[in-house]
């Protein structure tokens, strides 16, 4: 087989990022971009990023999660700690986010470490989940195999009689994770390939430096 995509060619010139125009704090300049993504471009499922880890087999690996939560301190999301990603995360907690909005031509990298979250906060967002959610969270041992669809409708059909008209506990296996930021970077897509790239790195007083990186 053989598909040359030579030329999938796009110019990128919806927007600017100059270094003059960034807060001190990454953060801010985050929840801008968030707000601006969220309010212009809605169909990019504007909290759907990709998480990195480095897993026990000494290989990175990717996937996409849901930001539920950002404050000052960081990212939150939530998953199963006995997940691939959370026994991951486990043995190395340096993980990578990034966000790509395609509608800004926006690309955000975030590097850090991965820390459970208090358990009350788990138990506050899985109380907030739909009853379905917190079933599946239940009867999903996430990333072990297993033998069919029907094995997992079936469990979920049992607890979910076991459970009926009853609160459903927060399994201790199912949480959430905060990722502290040690370097944010923010890329916005120019034309003739000179994007613009603001980087954000703290240093050991916990001070965010700004530099510009070339494209
Ligand atoms: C749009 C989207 C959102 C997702 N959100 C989550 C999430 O918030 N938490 C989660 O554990 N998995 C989420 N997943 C599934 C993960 O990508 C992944 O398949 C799962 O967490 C198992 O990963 P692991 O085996 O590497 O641990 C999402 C997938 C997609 C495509």
């Amino acid at each position: 087989m053989e598909n040359d995509l030579g030329n999938y060619r796009k110019s990128y010139e919806k927007g600017a990022l100059l270094l003059k125009d960034t807060p001190e704090n990454p953060m801010e300049l985050f929840q801008k971009w968030f707000y601006e993504i969220d309010a212009h471009f809605p169909k990019d499922e504007t909290n759907a990023m990709t998480l990195s880890t480095i897993g026990l087999d000494g290989f990175p690996k990717s996937r996409v999660v849901l930001l539920k939560k950002y404050t000052f301190e960081g990212f939150i999301f939530y998953t199963n700690y006995n997940s691939e990603k959370g026994n991951a995360i486990e043995s190395n907690p340096n993980v990578c986010l990034s966000f790509f909005w395609h509608g800004a031509e926006r690309q955000i990298i975030i590097k850090g470490k991965a820390e459970k979250i208090l358990e009350n906060l788990s138990d506050g967002y899985f109380e907030s989940r739909p009853r379905g959610s917190q079933l599946s969270a239940l009867i999903s041992n996430q990333s072990q195999q297993i033998e069919s669809r029907k094995e997992l409708e079936k469990k979920l059909a049992d607890l979910d009689k076991k459970f009926e008209g009853k609160e459903i506990p927060r399994p201790d296996f199912w949480g959430g994770y905060i990722v502290k930021p040690t370097e944010i970077e923010f890329w916005q897509g120019r034309a003739n390939r000179l994007h613009d790239r603001i980087d954000y790195k703290l240093d050991e007083s916990y001070n965010w430096i700004k530099t510009r990186l070339s494209p």
